[in-house]
């Protein structure tokens, strides 16, 4: 695959709120970028100076390990300084409004902000109101691009290609931000996207995603290249989506039982945080032969040096204008 030499001005947004609206070339873009950071993140002791002098904001008003501290890597890696405002231990706790907590932090001048919160939308509301770039690390559940990103990096790294890929995405869809914006993202890159979930956990009149839709899970995952597992979101849900973990893990809790019915060199991947026995089986989690999930993290520190890199460098742009 010949990558296009590096362009960031081509990127056409100043924020990333999103994978809906972006085209194949804004995300090959990103994606080649992280693919040069992957090698350059094996080596100990490598720092850039590629954002020297910016300040990046990690602002979560949700709990997170992995984005959290991924973004913190890749902006310290960049030669950033990087901020992490503990929303348990910030005026938010003593009633501070959103947009009053960022117009406060706003009046630091930080480069980029890096928000997760637990409303969609609240993201790009924000981003409306500061004059930095704001990258979206999670909202309610409505996206969460930089996961999409990490997850198609390591599908391209594996598979070589993403079109014609046939991808299933199990379980929890209803409450997740990751299933949309990886659905988005492969759609546009021109994989076919199958969702394997009880009616509960589906939003209503998800096939106009552009998405075949299943039930059982053995006929969801026949032939299929990629098996994407999904949490179940408790903390999302108000009332009961599901009879018990034990009648779900059942039905929809990948074993090497119903992976039979995928591809033999299907790959098993999941987001994280993972719950052992609910929607995957320990063992088919840890086989190293098949699972990308470890994977899937060290790809996530080379793609967000990518994002941060790339709206850096069109704040730069503007700045210099
Ligand atoms: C996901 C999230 O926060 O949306 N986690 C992550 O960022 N890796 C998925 C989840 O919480 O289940």
């Amino acid at each position: 695959m010949s990558e296009a030499p590096f362009n960031p001005l081509a990127f056409p947004q100043p924020h990333l709120l999103g994978i809906e609206g972006l085209s194949p070339v804004d995300i090959t873009l990103l994606l080649d970028r992280a693919n040069t950071y992957v090698e350059l993140n094996r080596k100990r002791g490598v720092m850039l100076d590629t954002l020297s002098g910016r300040v990046v904001m990690n602002l979560f008003f949700e709990a997170s390990t992995r984005t959290r501290t991924s973004f913190e890597l890749a902006g310290k890696r960049l030669g950033a300084e990087v901020i992490n405002m503990s929303v348990s231990t910030s005026s938010i706790k003593k009633g501070e409004t959103l947009i009053d907590t960022a117009m406060t932090l706003n009046a630091m001048h930080p480069d980029v902000l890096v928000v997760r919160h637990g409303s969609s939308g609240a993201v790009k509301l924000l981003s409306e109101k500061v004059n930095c770039a704001v990258i979206n690390a999670g909202d309610g559940s409505h996206e969460h691009p930089t996961q999409a990103l990490l997850d198609a990096l390591t599908i391209r790294r594996r598979k070589g290609h993403i079109d014609g890929l046939q991808v299933a995405i199990c379980g929890d869809i209803l409450h997740s931000r990751v299933a949309r914006s990886n659905i988005h993202l492969l759609n546009t890159m021109g994989a076919r996207v199958r969702l394997i979930a009880p009616k509960t956990l589906l939003p209503a009149q998800v096939e106009r995603l552009g998405v075949e839709v299943f039930h059982d899970m053995r006929a969801g995952l026949k032939d299929c290249d990629i098996v994407m597992m999904l949490r179940l979101q408790t903390e999302r849900m108000e009332s009961s989506f599901f009879s018990t973990v034990r009648e779900y893990y059942r039905y929809y809790g990948l074993n090497y039982d119903k992976l039979e019915m995928a591809k033999p060199d299907a790959l098993i991947m999941h987001p994280g945080p993972m719950n052992r026995g609910v929607e995957i089986a320990s063992d088919v989690a840890d086989d190293i032969g098949r699972s990308a999930i470890r994977e899937q993290v060290e790809m996530g520190v080379a793609v967000r040096m990518a994002c941060l890199e790339v709206l850096c460098k069109k704040l730069e742009g503007r700045e210099n204008a």
